[in-house]
């Protein structure tokens, strides 16, 4: 539907302006010629080393035709797709609900069949929510010897039915379901941890038909992740069994550096809190390390805090947009059983769901900075497109406490020729009527954003 609606327009738009356009690809095309002809040895090297980048980029749906070497220096991918774990799963972020945010250690499977339930009845499921997770506190307090082998077990009170049963529950509803442990000698709830049993709880989980695992960080024995983390990798893939691996030790080892060939996803930062200055400190740590996430791995700024009440609509919104752009597990952290409306409409619209889901994979970035402490952000990050369209998502964030126009040009973002530009609006769910040739900006509330898809096709590419 947003597809087509960009092709009408487009397709309008270069009958309109045919002869204006075909009048300046001719004199655009000489100047090429004159400065291709010109072009230096350096500039040579920096285009190879950018055809080079698109090269891996092609792979994935991108057009590696397009002059890209401006692009690289602004969305530089140069770690995408190098490390990645390879067990087929997280070719987009996962998206799903995890226990923790809301519901702390009070969660038990009358909570985790009910979020099911409202999942599928508000329509979230089929928007791409999949995982229900379960956080910390469901494991009994000791290990249960079956036989010889000390194995993990549900708390009883909490989880009567066991996991198996849940797993089950769960799986006639078109769900998954994702379970937590701990790469150490104990949960932060003080569960049993996995470190030493890795392979007796992979087989445990798998087993269980479980789908997900979050491995938390506490109780380490002063043994880094580095070496803690990828046994758990081993031990899953040993059961054969798919089962997304998420990496949560709290960025306290970089983990971008070399997650990726150990997890599908990696915790960059402490845990998030329900409060503006927790989720833009989050955000911004978890930026620097754009580079290294792709298909099969993605940075994790931690879970979605939309709808627990500490923040404004406005807030929630930016939230929510960021953590789309930012290719960022969309895990929700409310009570989906309860939401208010305006929380239902933020986590359910598909157009900056389908950003956060798109095939390339590529992260977006803070890309400028302007204002007050530098509140007035431009973020922004290349989609897939089909030659000779290309898309770009930008989110315009208004950090400063007052409304404020956010301004870029189309330079800064990396579109260098007069191009035919299509723009929509992602909360409006419109097309913008009009748009400079030079400039792109709007007027955005305090702590609020905007967020947009810019189309458009090269004219070095509109004459073939
Ligand atoms: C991308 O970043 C790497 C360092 O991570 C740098 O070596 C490379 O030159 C950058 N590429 C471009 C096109 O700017
Ligand atoms: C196990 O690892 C191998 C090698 O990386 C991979 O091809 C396979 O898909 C993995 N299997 C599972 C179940 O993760
Ligand atoms: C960032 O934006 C400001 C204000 O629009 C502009 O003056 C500046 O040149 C931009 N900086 C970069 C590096 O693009």
């Amino acid at each position: 539907m947003a597809l087509n609606l960009v092709r009408t327009r487009d397709l309008s738009l270069s009958k309109l302006e045919f002869p204006l356009i075909a009048k300046r690809v001719r004199m655009v095309s000489v100047f090429l010629l004159i400065l291709l002809l010109s072009i230096s040895t350096s500039h040579k090297r920096l285009f190879i080393e950018a055809t080079e980048h698109t090269e891996k980029l092609a792979f994935h749906g991108f057009d590696k035709s397009i002059l890209a070497s401006k692009y690289l220096q602004i969305y530089n991918n140069s770690k995408y797709g190098t490390l990645q774990l390879d067990n087929g799963l997280g070719k987009t972020p996962p998206m799903g609900w995890n226990s923790w945010n809301h519901f702390g250690c009070s969660v038990d499977e009358r909570v985790i069949k009910e979020t099911a339930d409202a999942l599928v009845a508000t329509g979230l499921a089929e928007l791409g929510y999949v995982y229900v997770n379960i956080d910390d506190c469901w494991a009994n307090k000791r290990r249960i010897l079956v036989f010889v082998a000390p194995l993990l077990a549900p708390d009883p009170n909490t989880f009567p039915s066991g996991i198996k049963a849940l797993a089950d529950y769960v799986h006639g509803k078109g769900l998954k379901l994702g379970i937590y442990g701990d790469a150490g000698q104990l949960t932060c709830q003080q569960r049993p941890g996995s470190l030493g049993f890795e392979l007796l709880d992979a087989m445990v989980l798998a087993s269980w038909e479980v789908d997900y695992l979050k491995y938390d960080n506490c109780y380490d024995m002063g043994i880094s992740p580095q070496k803690r983390y990828p046994a758990m990798r081993d031990a899953l893939n040993s059961t054969a069994r798919s089962i997304f691996y998420s990496i949560c030790e709290w960025g306290v080892d970089d983990p971008a550096l070399w997650a990726p060939r150990v997890g599908n996803s990696w915790r960059t930062t402490i845990d998030i809190s329900d409060s503006w200055e927790s989720m833009t400190r989050i955000a911004d740590i978890n930026d620097k390390w754009a580079e290294y996430a792709g298909p099969g791995g993605w940075n994790d700024p931690d879970m979605l805090e939309v709808g627990n009440g500490g923040m404004t609509y406005q807030e929630y919104r930016s939230h929510f947009s960021i953590w789309a752009l930012m290719k960022a597990p969309l895990l929700i952290g409310c009570d989906v059983r309860n939401m208010s409306p305006q929380t239902l409409e933020i986590l359910s619209n598909k157009e900056v769901i389908d950003v956060n889901q798109d095939s390339l994979g590529l992260q977006g970035r803070k890309i400028n900075v302007s204002g007050k402490d530098g509140c007035l952000q431009v973020w922004a990050g290349l989609l897939s497109s089909s030659a000779p369209e290309i898309r770009l998502a930008i989110v315009l964030w208004n950090r400063c406490s007052t409304a404020s126009m956010i301004s870029v040009s189309w330079l800064e973002l990396g579109v260098i020729f007069d191009v035919i530009v299509s723009v929509r609006d992602l909360w409006e769910h419109k097309f913008l009527d009009s748009i400079s040739r030079d400039s792109f900006g709007a007027e955005v509330d305090s702590h609020d954003c905007k967020m947009y898809i810019m189309t458009h096709i090269p004219l070095f590419h509109s004459e073939s």
